[in-house]
């Protein structure tokens, strides 16, 4: 008397998607680690890394010059109030656009310092 095929078919498909769903689950460990944006990147322990020159050259450097000299926008070698500079960021001003949707308040004021340091 002959087996009905599907006994041994059922038993040998569901092993090998057992397999496949945990090879899938492996590989999936290490494709779901988000990658961090190039310029900002949040430490194991929490805290923030800011790379303000970075952000600088990216958001800022168009309009204030690589040196802060200014092109469109005004010299900002002069400005050394950081909270001032934090609020001309977020909010914008004249014709300068507003950061607060594309910046965080970490990158804002870690671009604030960097701009009290440009001289
Ligand atoms: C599209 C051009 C543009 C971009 C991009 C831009 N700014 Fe400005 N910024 C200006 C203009 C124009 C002004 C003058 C605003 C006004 O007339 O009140 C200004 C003013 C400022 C001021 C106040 C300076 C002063 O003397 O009153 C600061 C500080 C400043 N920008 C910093 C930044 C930083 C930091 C970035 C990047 C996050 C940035 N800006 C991006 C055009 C720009």
């Amino acid at each position: 008397m002959r087996k009905h095929p599907w006994m041994i078919a059922v038993p040998v498909l569901v092993i090998v998607l057992a397999v496949a769903a945990a090879l899938a689950g492996c590989g999936g460990d290490s494709t779901t680690t988000t990658t961090a944006a190039p310029v900002t990147e949040t430490t194991a322990d929490g805290g923030s890394m800011v790379d303000a020159a970075a952000l600088y050259s990216a958001n800022c450097e168009s309009c204030h010059g690589a040196d802060g000299s200014g092109t469109i926008g005004p010299d900002l070698r002069t400005e050394d109030n950081a909270a001032a500079i934090a609020t001309q960021i977020e909010q914008g001003g004249g014709s300068m656009p507003a950061f607060a949707d594309q910046l965080s308040t970490d990158e804002i004021s870690a671009l604030a310092d960097f701009v009290v340091g440009l001289e």
